[in-house]
């Protein structure tokens, strides 16, 4: 059953309805005209990503004979154009697939600090963080690699990467029409773009942007054009390298063409594990996503968790220790395997974390000052997209700009903003990044290292066989949303709405407090408090976007907390 929401009726003038076809994707993508579907389920294939057009897109690539490795280069173009909060050519991510034949695929496409980036750049002479050159503006940038990971891609998809990103294209070029939550995005980062880019951009307007207004990129469509006639090298090198380098050349950042050329995409043996009879597959590091997820289920799976009831106090006590525990270990663990010797072994051994549990009290909250990282022998805007085909691949893509349109400055000519990941590095121990979370050693900064990221790319398998993909953005909440909806489904037995849907929380290690969304239960939070827990409550937590097998067909579910929609067949 197809639970759908016309969100607006646009105008349709007889120009546009003679435009509306987007070529690459026929006539199932209408650019001036579409709904949200927060879920579906459907025979053959399906995709969910954080916009219907991107969705869309997706599916439609499938219907022509893709797969969903073929449908995720092609969602993930389409967000670039269709949602440039998070969506993006330049900021970077992770993908974890599973092909039809078993093959697990793991790519690394995380930004890396520039050839010129130092440890202490963020560092003015007093030795004082300036988090505001990591988070803003033309300093805060890595290396772009989403483009690297969708060539790196290309070989499991079907299709020639020509087809995959003409709907990208058309929609850059002739323009969508925004929603009401998109024109107010723009809206409030308008002052940002404004002193972050030095030349006109796409995203700034006389007035204020409003519903139903359609948004054109033509530098962004010719940028990938370029893309489309020269593969990677139209972006990492030739004339958008150069627009890349003069607009950083312009506003004091350090990206030269040589750390373009030299950007690659990195194959990575994924996080895998067991839990109640499922088979969990997630990214390892640089993302610190799948070592969280497998530290905190594990540390759970001892205890019963599902006679304890969904967000009883009992049930969110346990989860909330787990989290402390894990993400007190990434702050001093975590880091860029080439940089740093990260301990996966040991980290997500049942010895480890079982004896990371042993001073768990159930009647008492922890305090996060005497937990420390266990001993070892020796922003909050990204975007997540599933897909899975009617072959049996199935693809878990996690992007990201990092904070919300990212460094905020548009690449003059190139149409695409610039990611702020470098502030996923650690500026200064013990200065807590956008997130709040913490660093050391292990995630400070050095020429061509990748900043340790968050990012849960996640797979599923019951019996061996494909059973669910899923991921959300977040920040430092993704490791905690993909835990939770994991835990919602398998112990609490819940439908994938619902374990996606349901109310979260989410706690760090520090800042020391339990963070809860609106609608969390009022009881509960009244026993945590008695216990000892500092609780606070913030907007929507995540934005997961998950696909499951459910009796042979492909239950498809977005989440309910932004635009996100699915589609399918
Ligand atoms: N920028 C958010 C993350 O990588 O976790």
């Amino acid at each position: 059953m197809k639970k759908t929401l016309v969100i607006w009726v646009a105008a349709l003038v007889l120009c546009q309805a003679l435009q509306a076809q987007i070529v690459g994707a026929g006539k199932a993508v209408d650019p001036y005209k579409y709904t949200i579907v927060k879920k579906g389920t459907f025979s053959k294939a399906a995709v969910s990503s954080a916009h219907p057009l991107a969705s869309q897109v997706g599916a439609a690539i499938m219907k022509r004979g893709g797969n969903a490795f073929d449908a995720a280069i092609a969602t993930q173009l389409a967000l670039a154009v269709v949602y440039p909060e998070a969506g993006n050519i330049g900021g970077g991510g992770f993908l974890v697939g599973r092909k039809k034949d078993g093959e697990i695929v793991g790519l690394d496409y995380r930004e890396a600090a520039p050839a010129a980036a130092s440890r202490d750049m963020y560092l003015d002479r007093n030795g004082n963080a300036q988090l505001n050159l990591s988070q803003n503006g033309h300093l805060a940038s890595g290396i772009p690699g989403t483009v690297a990971g969708l060539f790196a891609t290309l070989p499991y998809a079907k299709l020639p990467f020509t087809q995959l990103v003409q709907p990208a294209i058309d929609l850059a070029e002739k323009g969508y029409v925004i929603s009401a939550r998109e024109a107010s995005g723009l809206n409030s980062a308008r002052e940002s773009f404004l002193k972050y880019s030095t030349r006109p951009t796409a995203f700034t307007k006389e007035g204020k942007w409003k519903a139903g207004d359609t948004l054109v990129q033509p530098e962004l469509a010719a940028t990938l054009k370029r893309m489309q006639k020269d593969g990677a090298k139209g972006f990492y090198q030739g004339e958008t390298a150069r627009l890349i380098v003069e607009e950083m050349q312009r506003g004091k950042g350090i990206i030269t063409e040589e750390d373009l050329k030299n950007y690659t995409a990195k194959l990575r043996e994924p996080i895998e594990f067991n839990y109640r009879g499922h088979h969990i597959i997630s990214f390892a590091p640089p993302s610190s996503g799948g070592i969280l997820l497998a530290q905190m289920m594990k540390m759970i799976e001892s205890f019963p968790v599902s006679e304890y009831q969904f967000q009883t106090v009992k049930s969110v006590q346990l989860m909330i220790e787990a989290e402390r525990r894990a993400y007190a270990d990434r702050a001093e663990h975590q880091g860029d395997p080439d940089f740093w010797k990260v301990p996966v072994a040991t980290l997500t051994s049942d010895a480890y974390l079982k004896q990371r549990m042993a001073d768990y009290d159930p009647d008492k909250a922890g305090v996060s000052a005497n937990v420390k990282a266990g001993q070892i022998p020796q922003s909050e805007e990204t975007t997540h997209l599933s897909t899975m085909d009617a072959e049996g691949n199935m693809v878990a893509v996690t992007t990201t700009l990092n904070g919300g349109y990212g460094s905020k400055t548009v690449v003059g000519g190139a149409g695409f903003l610039m990611n702020n990941e470098m502030d996923d590095f650690s500026a200064k121990p013990g200065v807590p990044n956008m997130y709040g979370a913490l660093g050391g050693e292990a995630n400070a900064i050095a020429p061509g290292k990748r900043m340790l990221s968050c990012m849960t790319p996640t797979l599923v398998l019951k019996g061996n066989k494909p059973y669910l993909t899923i991921g959300t953005p977040g920040g430092t909440t993704i490791p905690t949303s993909v835990y939770q909806a994991l835990v919602n489904l398998i112990d609490f037995n819940m439908n994938l709405d619902d374990a996606i849907n349901k109310p979260k929380f989410h706690h760090q290690w520090f800042p020391d407090e339990v963070s809860v969304e609106k609608d969390f239960s009022a009881e509960t939070k009244k026993q945590l408090e008695a216990m000892g827990y500092k609780l606070k409550e913030r907007g929507g937590i995540g934005r997961t976007e998950g696909i499951r097998i459910l009796n042979g067909k492909r239950e498809a579910v977005a989440d309910k907390r932004g635009d996100d929609s699915v589609a399918g067949f």
